[in-house]
């Protein structure tokens, strides 16, 4: 099943009997694939240690935060998986709705449609990969990829949130290796292998940031992760604790222990310590980062 998600948008997923689909794509603006080539992005890629560890409630954090220092800044969620189609008084035509696309479209202070934060959007709540194939399709790179590049030139920092953790699959081999590129957008990975989240983080080139759900467990989570980062060349710029669980014992030590580690084996600084709230809004999760230390680690301080 394809959908769209909105006039103009692109199709989500690709059907994976008609590779030759790609020639009906509509094609990139032309200013999405100039960006490519002559600004790099500027934000960064938020990843967890797992799923619903809170990286759409930080990253909604992050977006408020950084709005709040005057900065244009707009939420990307490249790849979602589960969506509802929703009628309301406000919105009679309807749309898919999807928790994260909804985060990250409120939390943005520029004008986006849902396409816009989120090119891929797929019916089914399972791994991405899968979710594209029960619906008969699978995921195109290069469409993630352009996505970012289309929204940078009309703000100042792209936020963008991760499928799930760091090492997620997007694209299975043999599906990939039937993908044909886009023309003009360069898919920083190899055409004969899987193609995962790690890739996308690498393919846009963004400083990392790390959210760790405080719950038992975490510590050895934050660590794989964060060598998975490196492994891959790409920066942790630092990270954020999130009390998802509110009667985690001993919090603060284990608080205490990543701090130590992530600094010492990544030079990765703790950006707050998001504390247990109901609901986990965006401005109250915003008074619980450092803005200093964000915009530090993420290269924006004027
Ligand atoms: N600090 C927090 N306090 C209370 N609830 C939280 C907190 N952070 C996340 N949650 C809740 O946990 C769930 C998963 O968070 P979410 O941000 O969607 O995680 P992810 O994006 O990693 O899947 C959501 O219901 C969210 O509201
Ligand atoms: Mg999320």
């Amino acid at each position: 099943m394809t959908k769209m998600l909105g006039a103009g948008d692109p199709p989500t997923v690709l059907p994976l009997a008609e590779s030759a689909v790609l020639d009906e794509v509509e094609p990139l603006p032309q200013a999405a694939v100039e960006g490519d080539r002559s600004r790099p992005l500027r934000g960064c890629f938020v990843t967890g240690t797992d799923t619903e560890v809170g990286k759409t409630t930080v990253s909604a954090g992050l977006l408020h935060a950084l709005a709040q220092q005057g900065l244009r800044v707009a939420g990307y969620k490249p790849v979602a998986a589960g969506a509802v189609w929703k009628l309301a008084a406000s919105d009679p035509e309807g749309h898919w709705y999807n928790d994260d696309v909804e985060a990250l479209h409120a939390a943005s202070s520029i004008e986006l449609t849902r396409g816009e934060v989120c090119p891929c959007l797929l019916e089914e709540a399972c791994a991405p990969h899968l979710a594209a194939r029960l619906e008969g399709g699978r995921i195109e790179p290069a469409l993630l990829i352009a996505g970012a590049h289309q929204l940078m030139p009309r703000c100042d920092v792209l936020v963008v949130e991760g499928a799930g953790g760091f090492c997620v699959p997007l694209v299975e081999s043999p599906e990939f290796s039937e993908a044909p590129a886009l023309p003009e957008v360069t898919i920083a990975a190899p055409t004969d292998s899987d193609w995962g989240t790690d890739d996308l983080a690498v393919a846009l080139d963004l400083p990392v940031i790390l959210v760790v759900g405080l719950r038992l467990g975490c510590i050895n989570h934050a660590l794989l992760t964060a060598e998975a980062v490196a492994a891959r060349g790409l920066r942790l710029a630092g990270w954020v604790a999130n009390r998802i669980e509110p009667t985690m014992p001993h919090a603060q030590l284990n608080i205490d222990t990543l701090a130590r580690a992530l600094r010492r084996r990544h030079e990765a600084p703790l950006l707050g310590v998001v504390s247990y709230r109901a609901p986990a809004t965006a401005a109250g999760v915003a008074e619980d980062l450092d803005i200093g230390a964000v915009l530090g680690a993420l290269n924006l301080r004027a």
